[in-house]
Protein backbone atom coordinates (compact mmCIF):
# COMPACT_ATOMS: atom_id res chain seq x y z
CA UNK A 1 0.00 0.00 0.00
CA UNK A 2 1.63 3.51 -1.13
CA UNK A 3 2.02 5.89 1.94
CA UNK A 4 0.81 8.70 -0.13
CA UNK A 5 -2.41 10.83 1.44
CA UNK A 6 -5.66 9.47 -0.31
CA UNK A 7 -9.10 9.18 0.91
CA UNK A 8 -11.02 6.68 -0.55
CA UNK A 9 -15.11 6.68 0.57
CA UNK A 10 -18.40 4.83 -0.65
CA UNK A 11 -22.21 6.36 -0.16
CA UNK A 12 -24.95 4.59 0.64
CA UNK A 13 -28.85 4.79 1.24
CA UNK A 14 -30.85 2.33 3.46
CA UNK A 15 -34.66 2.99 4.70
CA UNK A 16 -36.15 1.96 7.64
CA UNK A 17 -38.94 -1.23 8.03
CA UNK A 18 -41.93 -0.84 10.30
CA UNK A 19 -42.64 -4.18 11.50
CA UNK A 20 -46.01 -5.57 11.42
CA UNK A 21 -44.82 -8.66 13.64
CA UNK A 22 -42.89 -6.94 16.39
CA UNK A 23 -39.35 -8.03 17.19
CA UNK A 24 -39.16 -7.15 21.33
CA UNK A 25 -36.75 -9.19 23.55
CA UNK A 26 -33.40 -10.85 22.75
CA UNK A 27 -32.21 -14.39 24.12
CA UNK A 28 -28.60 -13.51 23.15
CA UNK A 29 -27.98 -9.67 24.07
CA UNK A 30 -24.31 -9.60 22.56
CA UNK A 31 -25.17 -11.39 19.37
CA UNK A 32 -28.56 -10.01 19.10
CA UNK A 33 -30.70 -12.88 18.54
CA UNK A 34 -34.16 -12.63 19.06
CA UNK A 35 -37.03 -14.40 21.14
CA UNK A 36 -39.52 -14.90 17.97
CA UNK A 37 -39.51 -14.20 14.29
CA UNK A 38 -40.47 -10.99 12.79
CA UNK A 39 -42.26 -9.39 9.88
CA UNK A 40 -41.84 -5.99 8.45
CA UNK A 41 -42.30 -4.07 5.37
CA UNK A 42 -39.29 -2.08 4.59
CA UNK A 43 -40.56 1.81 3.46
CA UNK A 44 -39.91 3.92 0.69
CA UNK A 45 -36.07 5.57 1.24
CA UNK A 46 -36.93 9.07 -0.52
CA UNK A 47 -39.11 9.63 2.96
CA UNK A 48 -37.58 7.39 5.67
CA UNK A 49 -33.88 6.55 5.51
CA UNK A 50 -30.31 6.92 6.56
CA UNK A 51 -27.37 8.01 4.08
CA UNK A 52 -24.20 7.16 5.60
CA UNK A 53 -20.57 7.67 3.79
CA UNK A 54 -17.65 6.05 5.04
CA UNK A 55 -14.22 6.64 4.15
CA UNK A 56 -10.85 5.37 4.88
CA UNK A 57 -7.65 6.79 4.65
CA UNK A 58 -3.79 6.00 6.18
CA UNK A 59 -3.97 9.91 7.59
CA UNK A 60 -6.51 8.46 9.83
CA UNK A 61 -5.37 7.60 13.32
CA UNK A 62 -8.93 5.93 14.32
CA UNK A 63 -12.01 5.02 13.75
CA UNK A 64 -14.62 8.07 14.19
CA UNK A 65 -18.12 8.41 13.14
CA UNK A 66 -20.47 11.37 13.28
CA UNK A 67 -24.20 10.87 13.53
CA UNK A 68 -26.50 13.59 11.84
CA UNK A 69 -23.70 16.35 12.47
CA UNK A 70 -22.42 15.13 15.82
CA UNK A 71 -19.63 12.99 16.91
CA UNK A 72 -20.83 9.84 18.75
CA UNK A 73 -19.08 7.24 20.82
CA UNK A 74 -18.05 4.18 18.78
CA UNK A 75 -16.98 2.47 21.40
CA UNK A 76 -20.40 0.68 21.74
CA UNK A 77 -20.01 -3.36 20.76
CA UNK A 78 -22.38 -2.90 18.01
CA UNK A 79 -20.53 -0.66 15.66
CA UNK A 80 -17.39 -2.57 16.27
CA UNK A 81 -19.39 -5.78 15.53
CA UNK A 82 -19.97 -4.57 12.34
CA UNK A 83 -16.67 -2.66 11.35
CA UNK A 84 -15.20 -6.49 12.26
CA UNK A 85 -17.14 -8.46 10.82
CA UNK A 86 -17.04 -6.07 7.23
CA UNK A 87 -13.26 -5.84 7.51
CA UNK A 88 -12.89 -10.03 7.91
CA UNK A 89 -14.61 -10.03 4.64
CA UNK A 90 -12.79 -7.03 2.80
CA UNK A 91 -11.64 -8.09 -0.33
CA UNK A 92 -8.69 -5.98 -2.26
CA UNK A 93 -9.25 -2.46 -4.02
CA UNK A 94 -8.11 -0.93 -6.69
CA UNK A 95 -9.01 2.64 -8.01
CA UNK A 96 -6.41 3.04 -11.23
CA UNK A 97 -7.57 6.93 -11.47
CA UNK A 98 -6.59 7.54 -8.03
CA UNK A 99 -3.69 5.27 -8.00
CA UNK A 100 -4.88 3.77 -4.72
CA UNK A 101 -4.45 -0.45 -4.38
CA UNK A 102 -5.47 -1.59 -0.93
CA UNK A 103 -4.52 -5.41 -0.14
CA UNK A 104 -7.03 -7.36 1.60
CA UNK A 105 -4.86 -7.12 4.43
CA UNK A 106 -4.45 -3.55 4.71
CA UNK A 107 -8.02 -3.14 5.79
CA UNK A 108 -7.36 -4.78 9.00
CA UNK A 109 -4.61 -1.54 9.63
CA UNK A 110 -6.59 1.17 7.66
CA UNK A 111 -8.89 3.14 10.15
CA UNK A 112 -12.86 4.59 8.62
CA UNK A 113 -14.70 8.02 9.33
CA UNK A 114 -18.34 7.31 8.81
CA UNK A 115 -20.88 10.50 8.78
CA UNK A 116 -24.52 9.07 8.48
CA UNK A 117 -27.49 11.49 8.61
CA UNK A 118 -31.33 10.52 8.70
CA UNK A 119 -33.69 12.28 7.02
CA UNK A 120 -36.27 11.50 9.92
CA UNK A 121 -36.38 11.72 13.95
CA UNK A 122 -33.58 9.64 15.51
CA UNK A 123 -34.50 7.65 18.15
CA UNK A 124 -38.11 8.71 18.20
CA UNK A 125 -39.91 5.20 17.51
CA UNK A 126 -38.97 4.96 13.78
CA UNK A 127 -36.79 2.64 13.78
CA UNK A 128 -33.67 4.65 13.02
CA UNK A 129 -31.12 2.05 14.31
CA UNK A 130 -32.52 -0.37 11.56
CA UNK A 131 -32.19 2.28 8.47
CA UNK A 132 -28.91 3.29 10.35
CA UNK A 133 -27.05 -0.29 10.79
CA UNK A 134 -28.09 -1.66 7.48
CA UNK A 135 -26.75 1.45 5.66
CA UNK A 136 -23.78 1.39 7.77
CA UNK A 137 -23.25 -2.45 6.93
CA UNK A 138 -24.27 -2.08 3.22
CA UNK A 139 -22.01 0.89 2.93
CA UNK A 140 -18.54 -0.60 4.52
CA UNK A 141 -19.58 -4.11 2.29
CA UNK A 142 -19.07 -1.31 -0.74
CA UNK A 143 -15.59 0.35 0.47
CA UNK A 144 -14.10 -2.49 1.21
CA UNK A 145 -15.43 -4.37 -1.86
CA UNK A 146 -17.29 -7.59 0.21
CA UNK A 147 -18.88 -9.65 -1.81
CA UNK A 148 -21.36 -11.38 0.67
CA UNK A 149 -25.06 -12.52 -0.22
CA UNK A 150 -27.64 -10.32 1.51
CA UNK A 151 -28.69 -13.05 3.97
CA UNK A 152 -25.41 -12.68 5.38
CA UNK A 153 -24.99 -8.57 4.86
CA UNK A 154 -28.24 -8.97 7.22
CA UNK A 155 -27.02 -11.31 9.43
CA UNK A 156 -24.04 -8.68 10.28
CA UNK A 157 -26.45 -6.16 10.27
CA UNK A 158 -28.42 -7.87 12.87
CA UNK A 159 -25.75 -7.23 15.26
CA UNK A 160 -26.01 -3.79 14.84
CA UNK A 161 -29.28 -3.37 15.68
CA UNK A 162 -32.03 -6.38 15.52
CA UNK A 163 -34.36 -4.86 13.50
CA UNK A 164 -31.56 -4.07 11.00
CA UNK A 165 -31.34 -7.07 9.36
CA UNK A 166 -34.82 -6.85 7.86
CA UNK A 167 -33.59 -3.04 5.70
CA UNK A 168 -30.99 -4.76 3.60
CA UNK A 169 -34.55 -5.58 1.44
CA UNK A 170 -37.08 -3.96 0.40
CA UNK A 171 -41.04 -4.97 -0.28
CA UNK A 172 -42.35 -7.41 2.98
CA UNK A 173 -39.43 -9.46 5.21
CA UNK A 174 -39.10 -12.30 7.46
CA UNK A 175 -36.38 -12.01 10.04
CA UNK A 176 -35.68 -15.82 11.27
CA UNK A 177 -35.13 -16.00 14.35
CA UNK A 178 -32.66 -18.98 13.94
CA UNK A 179 -31.69 -22.13 15.95
CA UNK A 180 -28.13 -22.02 16.38
CA UNK A 181 -26.52 -20.37 19.17
CA UNK A 182 -24.00 -18.70 17.44
CA UNK A 183 -26.41 -16.83 15.16
CA UNK A 184 -25.31 -17.99 11.96
CA UNK A 185 -29.00 -18.81 10.67
CA UNK A 186 -30.57 -15.68 12.60
CA UNK A 187 -30.82 -13.54 9.42
CA UNK A 188 -33.54 -11.61 7.02
CA UNK A 189 -35.35 -12.93 3.84
CA UNK A 190 -37.60 -11.21 1.75
CA UNK A 191 -41.18 -12.38 1.46
CA UNK A 192 -42.38 -10.38 -1.60
CA UNK A 193 -40.94 -7.56 -2.94
CA UNK A 194 -42.14 -4.23 -3.21
CA UNK A 195 -43.82 -4.87 -6.46
CA UNK A 196 -46.09 -7.46 -4.73
CA UNK A 197 -48.83 -5.09 -2.78
CA UNK A 198 -48.23 -1.90 -4.31
CA UNK A 199 -52.36 -1.10 -3.38
CA UNK A 200 -51.07 -0.49 0.11
CA UNK A 201 -50.21 3.02 1.20
CA UNK A 202 -48.20 3.87 4.23
CA UNK A 203 -49.40 6.64 6.54
CA UNK A 204 -46.53 8.00 9.35
CA UNK A 205 -48.16 10.51 11.60
CA UNK A 206 -45.26 12.10 13.27
CA UNK A 207 -47.35 12.49 16.99
CA UNK A 208 -43.54 13.33 18.67
CA UNK A 209 -39.77 13.81 17.10
CA UNK A 210 -38.63 13.81 20.46
CA UNK A 211 -35.71 11.44 21.38
CA UNK A 212 -37.27 8.69 23.44
CA UNK A 213 -36.84 8.57 27.03
CA UNK A 214 -36.44 4.16 27.12
CA UNK A 215 -34.38 3.12 23.87
CA UNK A 216 -35.66 -0.23 22.49
CA UNK A 217 -32.23 -2.09 23.78
CA UNK A 218 -32.64 -1.09 27.22
CA UNK A 219 -36.38 -1.69 27.32
CA UNK A 220 -36.38 -4.92 25.90
CA UNK A 221 -33.85 -5.91 28.01
CA UNK A 222 -36.23 -5.21 30.77
CA UNK A 223 -39.03 -6.88 29.77
CA UNK A 224 -37.03 -10.32 29.47
CA UNK A 225 -36.21 -9.72 32.84
CA UNK A 226 -39.57 -9.38 33.90
CA UNK A 227 -42.66 -9.50 32.42
CA UNK A 228 -44.48 -13.03 32.14
CA UNK A 229 -46.63 -12.00 29.35
CA UNK A 230 -43.44 -11.78 26.99
CA UNK A 231 -42.74 -15.29 27.15
CA UNK A 232 -46.05 -16.50 26.39
CA UNK A 233 -46.32 -14.22 22.92
CA UNK A 234 -42.93 -14.93 21.91
CA UNK A 235 -43.51 -18.76 22.75
CA UNK A 236 -47.60 -18.90 21.72
CA UNK A 237 -48.79 -15.97 20.14
CA UNK A 238 -46.30 -14.81 17.45
CA UNK A 239 -45.62 -18.54 15.82
CA UNK A 240 -49.06 -18.91 14.79
CA UNK A 241 -49.49 -15.43 14.12
CA UNK A 242 -46.27 -15.19 11.83
CA UNK A 243 -47.96 -18.28 9.95
CA UNK A 244 -51.20 -15.64 9.11
CA UNK A 245 -48.69 -12.75 8.35
CA UNK A 246 -47.16 -14.87 5.70
CA UNK A 247 -50.99 -16.15 4.22
CA UNK A 248 -52.18 -13.00 4.36
CA UNK A 249 -49.43 -11.00 2.55
CA UNK A 250 -49.21 -13.71 -0.46
CA UNK A 251 -52.82 -13.41 -0.74
CA UNK A 252 -52.87 -9.23 -0.49
CA UNK A 253 -55.71 -10.30 2.14
CA UNK A 254 -55.98 -6.23 3.80
CA UNK A 255 -58.58 -7.78 6.28
CA UNK A 256 -57.19 -10.46 7.83
CA UNK A 257 -52.88 -8.65 7.62
CA UNK A 258 -54.94 -5.45 9.13
CA UNK A 259 -56.70 -7.44 11.76
CA UNK A 260 -52.52 -9.50 12.55
CA UNK A 261 -50.80 -5.65 12.75
CA UNK A 262 -53.14 -4.12 15.03
CA UNK A 263 -53.23 -6.54 17.22
CA UNK A 264 -49.74 -7.17 17.01
CA UNK A 265 -48.92 -3.76 17.76
CA UNK A 266 -51.43 -3.62 21.27
CA UNK A 267 -49.99 -6.72 22.27
CA UNK A 268 -46.58 -5.46 21.93
CA UNK A 269 -47.46 -2.35 23.84
CA UNK A 270 -49.59 -4.63 26.47
CA UNK A 271 -46.15 -6.32 27.03
CA UNK A 272 -44.58 -2.97 27.32
CA UNK A 273 -46.94 -2.35 30.19
CA UNK A 274 -46.48 -5.52 31.65
CA UNK A 275 -42.05 -4.41 32.01
CA UNK A 276 -41.37 -3.73 35.45
CA UNK A 277 -41.10 -0.14 35.41
CA UNK A 278 -43.71 -0.40 33.37
CA UNK A 279 -42.60 1.13 29.79
CA UNK A 280 -45.17 3.67 28.40
CA UNK A 281 -44.37 4.26 24.35
CA UNK A 282 -47.38 5.74 23.57
CA UNK A 283 -49.49 8.97 24.80
CA UNK A 284 -52.85 10.26 24.50
CA UNK A 285 -52.45 11.75 21.03
CA UNK A 286 -51.57 7.27 20.15
CA UNK A 287 -54.38 6.65 21.65
CA UNK A 288 -57.29 9.04 20.09
CA UNK A 289 -55.46 7.90 16.63
CA UNK A 290 -55.90 4.26 17.73
CA UNK A 291 -59.65 5.24 18.37
CA UNK A 292 -59.88 6.77 15.36
CA UNK A 293 -58.86 4.05 12.97
CA UNK A 294 -60.74 1.47 15.27
CA UNK A 295 -63.90 3.32 14.71
CA UNK A 296 -63.90 3.60 11.49
CA UNK A 297 -62.83 0.21 10.49
CA UNK A 298 -65.94 -1.00 13.04
CA UNK A 299 -68.11 1.52 11.36
CA UNK A 300 -67.34 0.04 7.55
CA UNK A 301 -67.84 -3.28 9.32
CA UNK A 302 -64.48 -4.59 6.96
CA UNK A 303 -60.43 -2.78 7.89
CA UNK A 304 -59.73 0.17 5.84
CA UNK A 305 -56.64 0.93 7.55
CA UNK A 306 -54.10 -0.66 9.85
CA UNK A 307 -52.24 0.92 12.45
CA UNK A 308 -48.84 -0.20 14.29
CA UNK A 309 -47.06 1.91 16.93
CA UNK A 310 -42.74 1.02 17.37
CA UNK A 311 -40.96 1.97 20.79
CA UNK A 312 -42.45 5.35 20.50
CA UNK A 313 -45.76 7.16 20.13
CA UNK A 314 -45.35 7.72 16.07
CA UNK A 315 -48.53 5.69 14.07
CA UNK A 316 -47.49 3.85 11.13
CA UNK A 317 -51.05 3.66 9.20
CA UNK A 318 -51.15 1.76 6.09
CA UNK A 319 -54.05 2.44 4.10
CA UNK A 320 -55.73 -0.19 2.16
CA UNK A 321 -55.59 2.26 -1.05
CA UNK A 322 -55.33 5.35 -2.46
CA UNK A 323 -58.55 6.37 -2.04
CA UNK A 324 -58.79 5.22 1.36
CA UNK A 325 -55.18 7.26 2.41
CA UNK A 326 -56.52 10.20 0.72
CA UNK A 327 -59.53 9.92 3.28
CA UNK A 328 -57.84 9.00 6.03
CA UNK A 329 -55.53 12.23 5.48
CA UNK A 330 -58.89 14.42 5.72
CA UNK A 331 -60.34 12.28 8.72
CA UNK A 332 -55.96 13.15 10.36
CA UNK A 333 -56.50 16.65 9.49
CA UNK A 334 -60.17 17.25 10.75
CA UNK A 335 -59.29 15.74 13.88
CA UNK A 336 -55.54 17.26 14.65
CA UNK A 337 -56.13 20.33 12.47
CA UNK A 338 -52.30 21.92 11.59
CA UNK A 339 -52.58 24.67 14.17
CA UNK A 340 -52.85 21.61 16.91
CA UNK A 341 -49.59 20.63 18.62
CA UNK A 342 -50.21 17.40 19.22
CA UNK A 343 -49.25 15.76 15.67
CA UNK A 344 -45.88 17.33 14.14
CA UNK A 345 -46.68 16.64 10.78
CA UNK A 346 -47.74 13.39 8.29
CA UNK A 347 -44.98 11.88 6.32
CA UNK A 348 -46.56 10.08 3.02
CA UNK A 349 -44.58 6.74 2.86
CA UNK A 350 -45.65 6.85 -1.33
CA UNK A 351 -44.88 10.03 -2.67
CA UNK A 352 -47.80 9.73 -5.61
CA UNK A 353 -50.67 10.15 -3.21
CA UNK A 354 -51.57 13.55 -2.94
CA UNK A 355 -51.16 13.92 -6.60
CA UNK A 356 -53.01 10.69 -7.48
CA UNK A 357 -55.57 11.34 -5.14
CA UNK A 358 -56.24 14.65 -5.95
CA UNK A 359 -55.65 16.00 -2.81
P1 LIG B 1 -35.24 3.88 16.89
O1 LIG B 1 -36.65 3.65 17.34
O2 LIG B 1 -35.10 5.20 16.19
O3 LIG B 1 -34.68 2.73 16.13
P2 LIG B 1 -33.39 2.96 18.92
O4 LIG B 1 -33.37 3.25 20.38
O5 LIG B 1 -33.67 1.57 18.51
O6 LIG B 1 -34.39 4.00 18.25
O7 LIG B 1 -31.99 3.32 18.26
C1 LIG B 1 -31.43 4.60 18.24
C2 LIG B 1 -29.93 4.44 18.05
O8 LIG B 1 -29.65 3.89 16.75
C3 LIG B 1 -29.17 5.75 18.03
O9 LIG B 1 -28.91 6.19 19.34
C4 LIG B 1 -27.89 5.35 17.31
O10 LIG B 1 -27.01 4.64 18.16
C5 LIG B 1 -28.40 4.35 16.27
N1 LIG B 1 -28.60 5.03 14.98
C6 LIG B 1 -29.65 5.79 14.58
N2 LIG B 1 -29.47 6.27 13.34
C7 LIG B 1 -28.27 5.79 12.92
C8 LIG B 1 -27.51 5.94 11.72
N3 LIG B 1 -27.96 6.63 10.69
N4 LIG B 1 -26.31 5.31 11.64
C9 LIG B 1 -25.85 4.57 12.68
N5 LIG B 1 -26.52 4.40 13.83
C10 LIG B 1 -27.71 5.00 13.97
C1 LIG C 1 -40.43 -2.11 18.49
O1 LIG C 1 -33.92 -3.28 16.59
O2 LIG C 1 -34.20 -1.04 17.70
O3 LIG C 1 -39.16 -1.51 16.58
O4 LIG C 1 -31.84 -4.81 18.49
O5 LIG C 1 -31.65 -3.54 20.61
O6 LIG C 1 -31.14 -2.41 18.44
P1 LIG C 1 -31.95 -3.47 19.15
O7 LIG C 1 -33.46 -3.00 19.05
P2 LIG C 1 -34.29 -2.51 17.79
O8 LIG C 1 -35.77 -2.92 18.27
C2 LIG C 1 -36.88 -2.74 17.44
C3 LIG C 1 -38.14 -2.96 18.21
C4 LIG C 1 -39.39 -2.57 17.46
C5 LIG C 1 -40.02 -3.76 16.75
C6 LIG C 1 -39.36 -4.21 15.46
O9 LIG C 1 -38.75 -3.40 14.74
O10 LIG C 1 -39.53 -5.40 15.15
CO1 LIG D 1 -34.42 0.78 16.78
Amino acid sequence: MAEAQWVLMATGRSPTNIAVIKYWGKRDEALILPVNDSISVTLDPDHLSATTTVAASPSFPSDRMWLNGKEIELSGGRFQSCLREIRRRARDVEDKKKGIKIKKEDWEKLHVHIASYNNFPTAAGLASSAAGFACLVFTLGKLMNVNEDYGELSSIARQGSGSACRSIYGGFVKWCMGKNDDGSDSMAVQLVDESHWDDLVIIIAVVSSKQKETSSTSGMRDTVETSLLLQYRAQTVVPSRILKMEEAIKNRDFESFARLTCADSNQFHAVCLDTSPPIFYMNDTSHRIISLVEKWNHAEGTPQVAYTFDAGPNAVLIARNRKTAALLLQRLLYCFPPQDNDLESYMLGDKSILSDAGV
